[in-house]
């Protein structure tokens, strides 16, 4: 009984790195007080350490594999697949020729953004919803890849946040995060 409910808790309970940001809600303003608060609970997190991947061997085996593997082809091959070379015009996001990977470069794994000192992606899914005193906010890792395809992508436009590829980019940070 006691293993069940350990393993209950386990299913249950989102990363021990992220926080949890209730009561208030992604993209809300906050009050100076709100976000000490915030703060607060961001700075009592645990910190997470940098650790090198070596392999993506084993997405293969993931539950979520085939949309941890589009997200990576999402990133790195982001001016055929939502650019402005994708042969669906539907799916004609960014306005350049750039691939996320172009900036977000790919380490030892050949995976995009896990180059130490590259604006690597392995904390992103710890590292948000984040509270950002620019706007007095709370921000998502979705609102900043969105951040990146209107600033970036040479004016591009938004991903919906339940188009497939928005869905794809954050499994695969989510992946990501669990290599730690
Ligand atoms: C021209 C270079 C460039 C390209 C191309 C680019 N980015 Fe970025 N991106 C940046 C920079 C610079 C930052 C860091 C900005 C900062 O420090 O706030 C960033 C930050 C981010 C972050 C936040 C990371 C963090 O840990 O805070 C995410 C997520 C992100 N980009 C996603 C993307 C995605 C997805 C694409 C492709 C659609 C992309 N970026 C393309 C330059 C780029």
């Amino acid at each position: 009984m006691k293993n069940f409910i350990a393993l209950v808790s386990i299913l249950f309970s989102t990363s021990v790195f992220s926080i949890d940001i209730a009561p208030y809600q992604e993209g809300q303003r906050l009050n100076n007080k709100q976000a000490s608060e915030l703060q607060q609970r961001y700075k009592d997190r645990e910190q997470q350490p940098w650790k090198e991947i070596t392999s993506s061997g084993a997405i293969k085996t993931h539950k979520n594999a085939e949309l941890i593997q589009y997200g990576i082809q999402v990133l790195d091959k982001t001016a055929e697949t939502i650019g402005p070379l994708s042969k669906d015009k539907s799916k004609r996001y960014s306005g350049n020729a750039l691939n996320c990977s172009s900036c977000h470069l790919k380490g030892p794994s050949q995976l995009p953004g896990t180059m130490h000192d590259a604006l690597p992606f392995t904390n992103v899914s710890n590292d948000y919803p984040q509270f950002r005193s620019r706007g007095m906010s709370v921000i998502t890792a979705a609102a900043r890849v969105n951040g990146c395809m209107t600033r970036s992508m040479g004016d591009g436009k938004i991903l919906p946040l339940d188009s497939v590829e928005m869905k794809s980019i954050l499994a695969y940070y989510d992946w990501l995060r669990r290599r730690y």
